[in-house]
């Protein structure tokens, strides 16, 4: 697969977000890196578990509010998730719907371990059709 210097830097990026997962009940670290036109470099996020489990956030959620709360409005190029295993992990259902909210239809999604860069798909290869922001009705 033929890598930009872009996406192999947000591998970087990714990757050390990811020696910060705070991940003691699960054990499966995971990094996050947003490639947003606002900024030169992707922005990180790593995996925040919580003793209450359902208070876990997500690296990928992490990255993305990460970039809004930097950037405000974002424009989302491309996004990497990194763990360690031999296959690559998909983002979940949960961080596909906030993704939504802020990332194209044709975003690249990149899948990596640390060594590589295993698979790339298009954000709505995950999610084909996505709730997004509807008109409520004036009455
Ligand atoms: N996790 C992520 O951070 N991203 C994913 O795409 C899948 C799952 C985290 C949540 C939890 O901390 C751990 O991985 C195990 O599910």
């Amino acid at each position: 697969m033929k890598i930009s210097q872009d996406v192999e830097k947000a591998h970087k990026i990714a990757l050390e977000a990811r020696e910060n997962s705070h991940s003691p009940y699960s054990k499966f670290a995971v990094g996050a890196a947003l490639k947003v036109r606002e900024a030169k470099l992707a922005i990180g996020g790593c995996n925040v578990e919580n003793a209450s489990f359902g208070g876990t956030v997500c690296a990928e959620r992490v990255a993305v509010l990460s970039a809004v709360a930097t950037h405000g409005k974002i424009h989302p190029e491309f996004l990497i998730i990194v763990t360690a295993e031999k296959k690559a992990t998909v983002p979940c259902a949960f961080c596909l719907q906030v993704l939504a909210e802020f990332c194209p239809d044709d975003m690249p999604v990149y899948l990596a371990n640390q060594k590589s860069i295993l698979k790339s798909y298009r954000f709505k290869d995950f999610l084909p059709h996505p709730f997004r922001a509807f008109k409520a009705d004036k009455k």
